[in-house]
């Protein structure tokens, strides 16, 4: 009876196990603009928010997302000191480790620092329940690896691996690869808190959104990246640095939303079926699923704010690089990776003709 029962139980556990594996990816905003223009962005599909160092916003907040704190890294352990105040009394479901711990002008960490730091700062909120995440990755496996490694000594507790990718739009190939490596090597679930397409890369506006809508599609159709934010939470006339295209912008210069974020807010990746708008919004029912392109059209939002086609009328960019400094650093990463351990990647990663043939 007692193993009927345990079988029963170990059926249950497993059928639950395979339902939330296949929930598709939420998509939330890397905040880093002016608090306001929250009350545009948290809305339809896009369910949570982090910031590389700050505070939750009030407007985000308001809408019922889901804000997720971030200890950037020593550089900011004043800002962290005042997340953790913050946490006393609003504890979070989760929190995100150093922002991009391998590159010399971001958190700029060793691996074994990075567990010592992490033991001390970040896993006293496992107790609490919290959900912890890996450092936030940009291309360095064998730095993670020691991370791991350590970390398993110490005793931390990493919930969940966090990745960073930015790349041209012709490079989705290299984009999946990045994310099932990591996914393939370290068996836990993938948050992608940062992506967005470079400068360099030359892009249109409807390269970046095409990309920006297989991106979304795919990591839905994954199973294992449980979310995704990309770069896009700033005006299209100031972006935050050179290094990622401008025309990863959510927002016009004055402020209205662009059509990549009305895609981003209303429109379900075109080959999921499953509705994935959070409980809590369900109350009021979204445009059509299923993207129809349009072009030199005035939409209205569900709360009567205009939205206007992203128009293109930028120079092309002089000087391509299809793949940067990052992208070699990368892709000799996942190689060495794959010398060692075999083949990361599942041969549907591959599999993007599309991509690769534009
Ligand atoms: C905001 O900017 C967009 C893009 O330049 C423009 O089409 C739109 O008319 C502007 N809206 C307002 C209210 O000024």
């Amino acid at each position: 009876m007692l193993s009927f029962k345990l079988s029963i139980t170990a059926a249950i556990v497993a059928a639950l196990a395979l339902f939330t594996y296949t929930e598709a990816c939420e998509r939330g905003l890397s905040w880093g603009t002016e608090d306001i223009l929250g009350t545009k962005m948290g809305k339809g599909y896009v369910s949570w928010y982090w910031h590389w160092q700050d505070a939750a916003n009030k407007y985000l907040d308001q809408r019922g997302l889901e804000f997720v704190p971030c200890f950037w890294g020593p550089k900011y352990q004043d800002k962290w000191n005042q997340r953790k105040k913050e946490m006393a009394h609003d504890l979070p479901k989760h929190i995100l480790a150093f922002n991009e711990p391998e590159i010399p002008g971001q958190a700029n960490m060793g691996p074994k620092h990075a567990a010592r730091l992490f033991m001390q700062e970040i896993q006293p909120y496992a107790k609490k329940g919290v959900k912890l995440s890996s450092p936030q990755m940009v291309y360095k496996l064998d730095w993670l690896e020691t991370f791991m490694d350590e970390c398993d000594k110490l005793g931390c507790q990493i919930d969940f691996m966090a990745l960073h990718w930015y790349g041209t739009h012709k490079d989705l190939t290299a984009f999946k690869k990045w994310i099932s490596s990591v996914h393939k090597r370290f068996n836990r679930p993938i948050w992608v808190t940062e992506y967005g397409i470079t400068s360099a890369a030359g892009a249109s506006q409807q390269d970046i959104k095409n990309f920006h809508m297989k991106a979304t599609t795919w990591m839905e159709q994954t199973g294992y990246v449980q979310r995704a934010s990309w770069l896009g939470c700033f005006k299209v006339n100031s972006p935050p640095d050179s290094y990622a295209s401008n025309k990863n912008a959510f927002f016009n210069g004055n402020g209205s939303l662009r059509d990549l974020a009305y895609w981003y807010i209303y429109t379900s990746g075109s080959n999921s079926k499953r509705d994935t708008i959070p409980h809590h919004r369900h109350q009021r029912s979204l445009p059509g699923m299923v993207h129809v392109p349009r072009s030199g059209v005035v939409h209205t939002d569900l709360d009567g704010a205009t939205i206007i086609d992203d128009e293109d009328t930028f120079e092309p960019y002089q000087d391509i690089v299809e793949c940067d400094d990052y992208c070699q650093l990368r892709k000799a990463s996942i190689e060495k990776f794959e010398a060692k351990y075999g083949r990361l990647v599942d041969e549907e990663a591959d599999d993007d003709e599309e991509a690769t043939k534009a």
